[in-house]
């Protein structure tokens, strides 16, 4: 049975054709019926096809029949002639078919989702590896390759978007075969968008991908049963749905479970195949991947990465062991959320446990500002990501939230040598009370065509970081390599290097540790008012710089009020920088006819003492999507 299961991920840098390869299986094995099928049909959520971008990764189990699979891999191997056949041990003989279960898992390609790719790889063999013909290897290409390779997975790469005029064929394919050190020849040039040799790449990865139960992998179905949470998501009938991997043994649906690591016992409600729907089965066996509904309706007690056992067996005591897991991610980024009515803090508190089960990258904890009220510090591993949760609370939960600026932790060391966490710009302590700081800073590792090099290194020196090397790819592209406040990306450096260089440069980093810098708070006032989910940590030199973009960007983000409404940027009491809104005016006097002008007189002044009153008692309601649009700023 095992010998005919490939298990396999597609992974890429971002837009080179994940999903749309996706669509073409599915299509070729029939597991979507045609008339159901859209474009990247496994970006179910809104966001992702709004956005365009894949956001979480989606398990997909198809079933291919290679049918007179001596001929297919005959055209397959015409240029060497060479005639070989696939494992055929439950080969059909009346139809001379050979039925595989492919099971795919598509990934998304930001940086800020790679938690989500490397959770993919741990629950397969092999990984298709495409790099899009019209852009070359670019920063996440090298990035999924390390994650591949750190994984003992085969790796089948392939070159995509041939179809395209703008397509750069044999030079992706000499770029590709450089750095995996392979010959050209060793890799496929398809068209995802139309299919062409899409058949043969599925034949590669029959051919090349090792079935679960290769010697180096062994997953045999009479073992004690272990399986691999990857991933979770919640039904309000069903539970925590675990999405697993079974690694070892066979599980019947109804049977008792253990999952180890938060010592929870339970009886499965179902379990199945995703296709890319729940599919629901009595059994399932080593070497899958499927699903296993728990009936647990406390997120908390379902974890990626643990491992569910059948309880009987855990009873017996006999030695079984938890499988590896996962490394846990490491946030970079906070920022903390508030429901705009206090009254939500309950409603927030289960939406991002639910949130949680789709997306573990994620941690949150409770907390409480005297001028915030009660919220919750929210970890991520970049803006996108603070960005992608902040819409799905909206929408998918319809809560309206205040969102702190979001910031790295900073480390500051007070007087007496002791020190603190700073996890959001609000906790940052009396400056006389502080001794020194610190701030996490990154690698960066930008791959762009040599053109753009110049106007890229502009960009670079506004972060204020060190230089380090420029290597090339092919005489057209290099990759640069720079270190830099982990600060500078989150205040958007991704977005400039994209915009400067018309979206052909890629972006990756690495924690480098913590690093010494001279930082300020910055407060931001709104209609005298501080709002403190705006203050940010700036460096000290360019906060003038800094506070006069903010509230220029903030004049034009805040929807107009009946008031004037004067807006400051300030550090240590001082105003750096201001703006004014001017008010939005309200003819008040539009009915009156003629000329009575004491009436009019009288009217206007009844109105500007209206506003002032406004403007006393007058808190400026600050909507979410502005906090969004300033911090992207
Ligand atoms: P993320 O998940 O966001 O990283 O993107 P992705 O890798 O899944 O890429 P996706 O499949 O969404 O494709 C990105 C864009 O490239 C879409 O506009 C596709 O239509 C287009 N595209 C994908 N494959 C091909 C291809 O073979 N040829 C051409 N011309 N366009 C393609």
């Amino acid at each position: 049975m095992q010998d005919h299961i490939r298990n396999f991920a597609i992974i890429a840098h971002i837009d080179h054709g994940k999903s749309t390869l996706a669509d073409r299986l599915l299509e070729m094995t029939n597991t979507v019926q045609a008339k159901k099928m859209q474009e990247q049909f496994l970006d179910s959520m809104d966001l992702e096809r709004e956005k365009g971008i894949t956001i979480k990764l989606k398990p997909v189990r198809m079933v291919y029949n290679v049918v007179n699979d001596v001929n297919v891999l005959n055209v397959r191997n015409e240029k060497s002639g060479n005639i070989k056949t696939v494992t055929t041990s439950e080969r059909n003989e009346r139809s001379n078919t050979t039925t595989f279960i492919l099971n795919l898992v598509d990934t998304p390609g930001h940086v800020d989702f790679s938690y989500e790719v490397s959770r993919s790889l741990a629950a397969v063999e092999g990984a298709i590896l495409l790099v899009d013909a019209t852009q070359g290897i670019q920063a996440q290409t090298l990035a999924n390759i390390d994650l591949a390779k750190k994984q003992n997975l085969v790796i089948i790469p392939v070159v995509n978007k041939i179809d395209s005029p703008a397509a750069k064929i044999e030079e992706s394919v000499e770029e590709l075969a450089h750095v995996l050190n392979i010959l050209p020849d060793e890799i496929l040039k398809i068209s995802a968008k139309n299919g062409t040799n899409v058949q043969e790449l599925l034949i590669a990865v029959i051919k090349k991908i090792p079935p679960p139960t290769s010697p180096t992998r062994p997953g045999l179905v009479d073992e004690p049963f272990r399986a691999l949470i990857f991933d979770s998501d919640y039904d309000n009938f069903k539970g925590v749905i675990a999405y697993v991997r079974v690694v070892d043994g066979q599980i019947k649906d109804g049977e008792k479970i253990n999952l180890l690591a938060t010592k929870t016992s339970t009886e499965i409600k179902e379990l199945g195949y995703l296709n890319p729907k729940t599919l629901p089965q009595k059994e399932i066996f080593a070497g899958e991947i499927g699903y296993i509904a728990t009936g647990i309706k406390e997120p908390g007690k379902v974890r990626v990465g643990d491992t569910i056992t059948k309880s009987q067996i855990s009873n017996l005591k006999s030695q079984i062991l938890p499988l590896p897991g996962y490394k846990e991610p490491n946030p970079m980024v906070f920022a903390s959320f508030y429901p705009e009515n206090p009254d939500d803090f309950d409603q927030l508190k289960v939406a991002l446990s639910k949130l949680k089960l789709q997306d573990p990258a994620m941690v949150f904890e409770p907390e409480m500002k005297e001028a915030l009220g009660r919220g919750f510090r929210c970890g991520f591993l970049g803006t996108l990501h603070v960005e992608i949760i902040s819409e799905r609370l909206e929408r998918e939960f319809g809560l309206g939230l205040v969102i702190s600026t979001p910031s790295v932790i900073y480390r500051i060391f007070n007087k007496r040598g002791q020190e603190q966490l700073i996890y959001s710009a609000s906790d940052w302590p009396d400056p006389s009370s502080i001794a020194n700081m610190e701030e996490p800073w990154v690698l960066l590792e930008i791959i762009a065509p040599s053109s753009y090099l110049g106007k890229l290194m502009d960009v670079l020196k506004d972060v204020h970081g060190n230089y380090l090397e420029t290597n090339y790819l092919s005489a057209e592209r290099a990759v640069i390599t720079f270190e830099a406040p982990l600060r500078a990306i989150v205040a958007n450096l991704y977005d400039k290097i994209k915009s400067t260089s018309q979206g052909y440069a890629s972006l990756n980093y690495k924690m480098l540790g913590y690093r010494p810098a001279i930082l300020v708070k910055m407060e931001i006032w709104i209609a005298g008012r501080p709002e403190e989910a705006f203050s940010r940590i700036v460096e000290e030199h360019d906060a003038y710089e800094q506070g006069k973009k903010l509230v220029e960007k903030l004049k034009d983000a805040l929807p107009p009020q009946q008031f004037s409404v004067a807006l400051q940027a300030i550090i240590g009491g001082k105003v750096i920088a201001r703006e004014t809104i001017s008010a939005r005016r309200k003819d008040v006097t539009g009915y009156l006819y003629g000329g009575d002008k004491s009436r009019k007189k009288k009217l206007l002044e009844k109105q500007k003492k209206g506003k002032k009153l406004l403007r006393e008692k007058g808190k400026v309601n600050v909507p979410s999507k502005t906090f969004l649009e300033i911090f992207r700023s």
